[in-house]
């Protein structure tokens, strides 16, 4: 049946949700809670590899669990929790840590990017990511994990980790997890504003689910585009081919198909554009952005869902801990 299968995702405290992560992994969160049995973490603890200050932690954590919410993920069809509460993940990492080599993870991608972009701070935790990651997948035994494809490698990873166990210790303990998108197709990588191929929390591009309307409308009117097509039929720019990929998401297909038309005859206006744009992004954020408001401001409620999210997580978790101690070897004197 598949209810039974397991599905599993994380995103990190590290900023307001945007729409890429809406698009490219929340989306698929929805659809599946209906299906699966599945948990949904905010992962905190990743989050310590670029130093938050302990006076925003909180509030970070609180910000996305209240988008989570305001997205439609329901406590009642999926578990919830924050990373930490359930100490036995970090533990799982440790020993999956014995088992993962130096040279692999410095060739992972993101963490050569990481590195890149903060070399000040390149840090055993930004080594380690995967392993943390594999560990907050394999540990609740999940098989399908919905994420963009900027984590396409990661997930890998978890795969080679889980594999590696069994092999170590001739168990079919994990599952070897995959990716999943609700529609079948490819994970999906949202544009940025800027010309640039990915919209994310930290390249400056986003449009946030929070993001007031007057917010929207002028990130989406400063967006890069060129000056317009001076031959027929001509192939569209990366920057311009963004805007139309962003309208796939929000806008109404004879919409786009109108303005496809007025591009390849060059007669397109790019203010026309970026002005429906803007309102088809607002329609969708708009009502989640009035739901975050209500749910920041219901403690009560955020304490309920974390505290039966936290119970629930840590059952999981420590039933395949127990069973990871045992075939690791461990046995106890008292
Ligand atoms: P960011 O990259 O903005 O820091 P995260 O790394 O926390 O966001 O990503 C959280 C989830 O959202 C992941 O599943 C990731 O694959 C997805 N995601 C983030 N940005 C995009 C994007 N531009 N397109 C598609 N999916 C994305
Ligand atoms: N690495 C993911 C990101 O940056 C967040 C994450 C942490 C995650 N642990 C996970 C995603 C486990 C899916 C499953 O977006």
């Amino acid at each position: 049946m598949k209810k039974k299968d397991i599905v599993l995702s994380g995103i990190r405290p590290t900023g307001n949700l945007h729409l890429g992560n809406y698009y490219g992994a929340i989306r698929n969160f929805l659809s599946m809670q209906e299906d699966y049995n599945c948990f949904f973490f905010i992962a905190d603890v990743h989050s310590l590899t670029t130093h938050p200050k302990p006076e925003n932690l909180h509030a970070r954590v609180k910000q996305v669990l209240a988008e989570y919410l305001a997205c439609g993920i329901d406590p009642e069809k999926a578990t919830i929790y924050i990373q930490s509460d359930v100490p036995e993940v970090l533990e799982m990492a440790i020993y999956l840590n014995m088992n993962a080599y130096l040279g692999e993870l410095e060739r992972t991608t993101t963490f050569k990017d990481k590195a890149r972009k903060q070399p000040n701070n390149v840090n055993a935790g930004l080594l380690t990511y995967p392993v943390l990651m594999a560990s907050d997948i394999i540990i609740h035994k999940a098989k399908y994990v919905p994420v963009g494809k900027d984590q396409e490698q990661n997930l890998e990873m978890a795969r080679k980790y889980a594999r590696r166990f069994n092999n170590i210790y001739g168990v079919d303990e994990f599952v070897e997890p995959q990716d999943f998108t609700f529609d079948g197709g490819e994970p999906l990588k949202v544009p940025g504003l800027d010309g640039s191929g990915k919209m994310g929390k930290s390249e400056g591009n986003a449009i946030n689910l929070f993001d007031e309307p007057k917010e929207i409308r002028k990130k989406v009117m400063h967006a890069v585009t060129d000056s317009g097509p001076s031959k027929m039929n001509s192939e569209m720019p990366e920057t311009v081919k963004n805007l139309f990929s962003l309208m796939k998401l929000v806008s109404d297909p004879e919409v786009i198909k109108q303005f496809e038309e007025s591009y390849a005859k060059c007669e397109i206006r790019y203010g026309d554009l970026k002005k429906q744009l803007a309102e088809d992004i607002i329609d969708v954020t708009k009502p989640i952005r009035a739901r975050i408001n209500e749910y920041l401001a219901d403690d009560n409620y955020l304490g309920r869902v974390t505290k039966i999210g936290a119970e629930k997580g840590r059952e999981s978790a420590s039933k395949t801990l127990d069973e990871v101690k045992k075939i690791i070897g461990f046995k106890r004197f008292y």
